[in-house]
């Protein structure tokens, strides 16, 4: 059966593996059978980069990206946040019953408070309720998202089942954060601490536009250790990172005689992480191409977000006009 899908990624930079596996990935196979919407989430982008430099230029950029991973403007709506403002107005009715204490207690919020103690502003602080608006403008009930958007999830359900309760409606779904078959994603990152990001510095992330060279001055620059000197000893956290990441990109027979190679302590971290970085630029290349080939095709990417926007405004005003009609908007 067909579903609505909605998912959104920040222009704060270039996507990474991280973006593509936990949330691009999945609309390949959704976007054949469902009303699926991606979208640039520049609002969103405005929370921590406040001033952006080049706004323009960097949603240009991702939604080349969106387009060379796969995406198809004739089957999903690819649309830009701020080209669909009927949104903000249901992020408005959100707020009206959204809680300091809860917005509070996310975990998101907290690190980003921790990271930008100077700038803890109130669109930081409503990220989730923005986030519920993106989502349930279009009524969707999946969003294909990286394990770290769990929580906002959570979020989007707590606002959707208290609009319903309050206005006595079974309106709004309770979407679930969803990846094709599957558990949540989250990609490791090169630095040893965990997740792929683009805001954790160079050198953490390896990103769809990376050159050969570029690929490979990253991993092999990433964190190792002289190796296990017994056998079948634990994984250390960052070399079980770099399992991971061969595990997306590299042959099972490959992945295979490394770990046996751990186990029985013959491995060689150089060889390991040259043969991942090979793998690696093996799987980047076509996305790198195809970014290349379309990035500075300004004519077919602005009829792209125009035919979105089209599409997404005529979902959202629809939603939009119902809950004024539900909340008892009317005009006199
Ligand atoms: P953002 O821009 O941080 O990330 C975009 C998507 O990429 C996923 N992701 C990862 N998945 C697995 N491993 C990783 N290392 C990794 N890094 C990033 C994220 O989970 C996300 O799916 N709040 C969102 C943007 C947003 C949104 C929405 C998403 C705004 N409104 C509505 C869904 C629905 C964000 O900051 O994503």
């Amino acid at each position: 059966m067909s579903s609505k899908i909605v998912s959104g990624i920040r222009p704060t930079g270039n996507l990474h593996l991280g973006n593509y596996f936990g949330a691009l990935r999945n609309f390949l196979k959704l976007q054949e059978e469902n009303d699926c919407y991606f979208f640039i989430a520049d609002y969103h982008g405005l929370t921590t980069h406040p001033t952006p430099e080049n706004l323009q230029e960097n949603v240009k950029q991702v939604l080349a990206e969106f387009v060379a991973c796969g995406l198809d403007p004739d089957k999903a709506t690819l649309y830009v946040q701020s080209d669909v403002p009927e949104a903000i107005e249901l992020y408005l009715f959100f707020n009206m019953n959204a809680y300091l204490g809860e917005l509070q207690r996310v975990t998101t919020f907290k690190e980003k408070a921790r990271k930008q103690p100077n700038n803890v502003n109130a669109g930081l602080l409503t990220y989730p309720t923005l986030m519920a608006a993106d989502i349930l403008i279009h009524r969707a009930s999946k969003v294909p998202v990286g394990k770290d958007q769990e929580q906002n999830l959570e979020m989007t359900r707590t606002f959707a089942k208290r609009f319903n309760h309050m206005y006595q409606t079974e309106y709004f779904p309770e979407p679930v954060a969803y990846n094709f078959g599957d558990e949540l994603v989250k990609v490791p990152g090169l630095d040893g601490s965990g997740k792929m990001g683009k805001s954790e510095g160079f050198g953490n992330a390896i990103f769809l536009i990376d050159d050969e060279a570029t690929i490979k001055k990253k991993i092999m620059k990433a964190k190792t250790d002289s190796g296990p000197t017994e056998k079948n000893s634990e994984m250390p956290d960052y070399i079980q990172n770099l399992f991971s990441l061969m595990d997306i990109v590299s042959e099972t027979d490959t992945i295979t005689q490394y770990k046996d190679a751990f186990a029985d302590c013959s491995i060689r971290y150089g060889d390991m992480k040259k043969q991942l970085a090979a793998d690696m630029n093996e799987f980047i290349a076509p996305f790198r191409d195809k970014i290349q080939s379309i990035v500075s095709n300004d004519e077919l990417l602005s009829k792209i977000a125009k035919q979105g926007r089209d599409k997404a405004r005529e979902s959202a005003q629809r939603t939009i006009k119902e809950v004024r009609d539900i909340i008892g908007f009317k005009s006199i």
